[in-house]
């Protein structure tokens, strides 16, 4: 069976990478993009990563060559015309992603499945730009997309359930670890993942401990690749604030995941991190980064609070059918390198103790922010864990 052509909608950090990855596994793909400059830089950086591979020996120089002789790269979208699978990764804007979904109707014919690579808007209401709604479809790979292995799969209410099977076994044959999210604000990792950052900051503005100190507790005893703080520095406090404040909005302004005036006010100043070269910490030649309290009481405690709060949102994702244990884990895993999966970190803790220390925080502070899953309660009362042991 030949391999079905690929058009992908948007040149930049994703959609480039997206190419990459299609190309390396075999598909003739088109890369499209409004902007000259976009093309071509997208263009370049393939090959010098090619270039890269050649040089480790992960790929031949034949083969390189072919990876990027599969790929076109155009400014018009008819271009598109004979394509399997469209995958649209431009701007985050609603009403410009519905434009152009209307646009490859019109251009590519009735078995094409159309994914977009959206992080936060729904895919219902951009599969309902369509008049063939149920071949739209969310596929969601993570940033840089060659090299990180998760891509959720979202059907929206209107997809059908072969679009969906089919969209999860071809991704699959790329050798990216699919989970299936339910169209819900973030998915799942970027559901799941706020507590990371919003539990970090609140310990911060409540004075319990400074950035470097969290960052520490995080990676040294929790086992992370990156701190709260030095994450969010390198993502971005404008893109970090502004996703949590459309994930706060998108839940009906649920508590859980209120965003922090500390982060507003570093956005607000410029202080975005790495790429502005001061955020929580200062990046500029020469600065000293500051030490932490390697206090282990303290840091244990940080930990465990962060901990418990992540671990609640992910019972609750599986409570509220978002996505099964295995795919909340896998997800956490995959898709932003934590330690282990969340729901079988839990079980190691002991149920039990991550609702007391729940019920604790959900006392002393009388916030909805902190009350416990319905599932977490229940598991308890019957003795149940996630995972069984083999
Ligand atoms: N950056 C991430 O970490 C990340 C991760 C997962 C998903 N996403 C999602 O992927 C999508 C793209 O994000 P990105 O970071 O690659 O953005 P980006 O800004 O790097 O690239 C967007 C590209 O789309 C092009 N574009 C904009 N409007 C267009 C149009 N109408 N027609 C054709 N091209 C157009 C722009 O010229 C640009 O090259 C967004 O929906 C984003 O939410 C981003």
């Amino acid at each position: 069976m030949s391999k079905i052509k690929i058009a992908i909608l948007g040149a930049g950090s994703m959609g480039s990478g997206i190419a990459q990855v299609t190309s390396q596994a075999g598909h003739e793909v088109v890369l499209a993009d409004t902007n000259d400059e976009q093309l071509d830089k997208a263009k370049s950086k393939l090959s010098k990563i090619m270039d890269r591979l050649v040089e480790k020996e992960r790929v031949t120089a034949e083969e390189s060559q072919a990876i990027q002789n599969r790929i076109s790269y155009t400014k018009d979208i008819n271009d598109f015309a004979g394509s399997g699978l469209v995958i649209e990764a431009i701007v985050e804007n609603l009403e410009i992603k519905k434009t152009v979904f209307g646009q490859f109707e019109t251009i590519v014919d009735e078995n094409c499945v159309l994914a977009t690579n959206t992080s936060s808007l729904s895919v219902a209401s951009i599969a309902a730009a369509c008049k063939n709604a149920e071949r739209v479809i969310g596929i969601h790979f993570f940033n840089p997309a060659p090299l990180m292995p998760l891509v959720e799969i979202i059907p929206a209410v209107q997809t059908s359930d072969e679009v969906a099977k089919n969209a999860r076994a071809l991704i699959d044959s790329w050798k990216k670890v699919t989970v299936l999210a339910k169209d819900t604000p973030g998915f799942i990792v970027n559901r799941v993942a706020r507590p990371f950052y919003g539990e970090a900051l609140r310990i911060y503005e409540e004075g319990v401990a400074d950035f470097a100190t969290i960052d520490w507790a995080m990676t040294e005893l929790g086992g992370f690749r990156m701190g709260p703080f030095t994450l969010m520095d390198y993502i971005g406090n404008d893109v970090n604030y502004t996703v949590t404040e459309t994930v706060f909005a998108a839940f009906y302004y649920d508590p859980r995941y209120k965003p922090s005036f500390t982060q507003k006010r570093h956005s607000e100043a410029g202080w975005y991190g790495r790429k502005s070269g001061r955020g929580y910490y200062d990046y500029s030649e020469g600065a000293k980064m500051p030490e932490p309290n390697k206090d282990e009481a303290l840091g244990k405690k940080i930990l465990n609070r962060i901990l418990v709060m992540l671990i609640n949102e992910a019972v609750d994702a599986v409570f509220l059918n978002i996505a099964t244990p295995e795919d909340v884990d896998l997800a956490m895993t995959k898709g932003v390198n934590y330690p282990k999966g969340l729901l079988a970190w839990a079980d190691e803790i002991g149920l039990e103790k991550v609702l007391a220390d729940l019920e604790h925080l959900h006392a002393e502070y009388g916030e909805d922010r902190y009350r416990p899953s319905v599932l977490l309660r229940k598991m308890v009362r019957e003795n149940k864990k996630f995972f069984e042991l083999a």
